[in-house]
C-alpha cells in the first residue's frame, strides 16, 4: 500500500507556481491577483479561505479578502461580483460556498465573469470542460487528477466508481475521468443516495473516489484488493482530545481499507491541500491570460 501524500505534492506544485510567478515579475508582468469573498463566519469556510490567502503568499500572488456579514443581501453580493468583474487588477476571484440560505448560489455563480471564474463553477466553464475545451476546471477534481498523474497511477480502461454527485466534485470528476486523456479513459459509474447495491458497485472498482460527505462510509468489505482509493471527505466531527474540539473525518474507514489498497489518500493531508493548489494553478492561468484573453 502506498500513501498518496497530497500535502507534499501540493507543496511542490506551489513552489513550481512561485518560480513561474518570479519569472513573470522579472519580465515586468504583474503578479496574478486572486480575490476571495467570504460571507458570514462558517468555521470550515473561514479555515479554507485563510488557507487560500496563505497559499497566495507562498505562490507570490497578490490576494484580497473581502468579508461580509451573513445578513448581506443577494443584490449587495451581486454588486460586489460586478465590481470584481470590472476591476482590471483582479485576475480571478471566488465566492466561498456555502452562502447563507437567503442567497441563491446559482445566481451568484452565474454573475461571475467566466474569464475570472477560477473556481470553474460557471456554466460556461463546466460546459467547456464537458466537451474538452480549454477552461477553468474546478479545484478538487483537478487536484485529484494531478495526484493520479504525479503518482503515475494507470487509469486507462479502469473501472472507476465515484460516490457522490455534487456539482463541485462528483459530476466534474466523472467528466474528467471519462475523457480521452491521461489520466482519463476510465469507465465511470457515479453512485448516490438512490443507487442500489452500492457495495457491489464499489467491489468491482479499480478506482474509488469517495465524495459524499459521510464519515467512514467506505468499509473494507466494499473494496477489492489492489484498488486505488481517493477520499474527498472532510466532515468535522467532535473530538475533545483536539484543541479545536473537532477533527476532520474522511468518507473512508481508513484503518481497515488501507491494507487492501494499492494507493490511498489520507484525511487530512490527501486531497485537501491539492484543492487549494489547483485554485492557485487556475489563478496563475488567469494571470497569464492563458485560457481566455
Ligand atoms: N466550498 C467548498 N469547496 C469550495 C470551493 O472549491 N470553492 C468555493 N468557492 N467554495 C467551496
Amino acid at each position: 500500500m502506498q500513501l498518496i501524500d497530497g500535502k507534499a505534492v501540493a507543496g511542490q506544485v506551489k513552489q513550481e507556481i512561485a518560480a513561474k510567478v518570479a519569472a513573470m515579475v522579472e519580465k515586468g508582468m504583474k503578479r496574478p491577483h486572486l480575490a476571495a469573498i467570504l460571507v458570514g463566519h462558517d468555521g470550515g469556510s473561514e479555515t479554507y479561505v485563510a488557507a487560500k490567502v496563505k497559499a497566495c503568499e507562498v505562490c507570490g500572488f497578490k490576494s484580497t479578502l473581502i468579508r461580509f456579514e451573513s445578513d448581506i443581501t443577494e443584490q449587495e453580493l451581486l454588486d460586489k461580483v460586478a465590481e470584481l468583474n470590472n476591476d482590471p487588477d483582479v485576475d480571478g476571484f471566488i465566492v466561498q460556498l456555502p452562502l447563507p440560505r437567503h442567497i441563491n448560489e446559482q445566481h451568484v455563480i452565474e454573475a461571475i465573469d467566466y474569464r475570472k471564474d477560477v473556481d470553474g463553477f460557471h456554466p460556461i466553464n463546466v460546459g467547456r470542460m464537458s466537451i474538452g475545451l480549454p477552461c477553468f476546471i474546478s479545484a478538487t477534481p483537478n487536484g485529484i487528477m494531478e495526484l493520479l498523474r504525479r503518482y503515475g497511477i494507470e487509469t486507462c480502461g479502469k473501472k472507476c466508481v465515484i460516490l457522490g454527485r455534487s456539482n463541485i466534485v462528483g459530476k466534474p470528476m466523472a467528466t474528467l475521468l471519462m475523457q480521452k486523456s491521461n489520466p482519463g479513459d476510465c469507465t465511470v459509474t457515479v453512485c448516490h443516495s438512490h443507487t442500489m447495491n452500492i457495495k457491489e458497485e464499489c467491489r468491482q472498482a479499480d478506482i474509488i473516489i469517495a465524495a459524499m460527505g459521510q464519515p467512514g462510509f467506505l468499509k473494507a468489505d466494499m473494496v477489492k484488493e489492489g484498488a486505488v482509493v481517493i477520499d474527498v471527505g472532510t466532515t468535522r466531527v467532535p473530538d475533545t482530545s483536539k484543541k479545536s474540539g473537532f477533527r476532520l473525518s474522511g468518507d473512508v474507514q481508513f484503518d481497515e481499507v488501507a491494507p487492501k489498497c494499492s494507493f490511498i489518500t489520507p484525511v487530512p493531508g490527501g486531497v485537501g491541500p491539492m484543492t487549494i493548489c489547483s485554485l492557485m494553478n487556475n489563478t496563475l492561468l488567469a494571470g497569464q491570460k492563458a485560457i481566455y484573453k
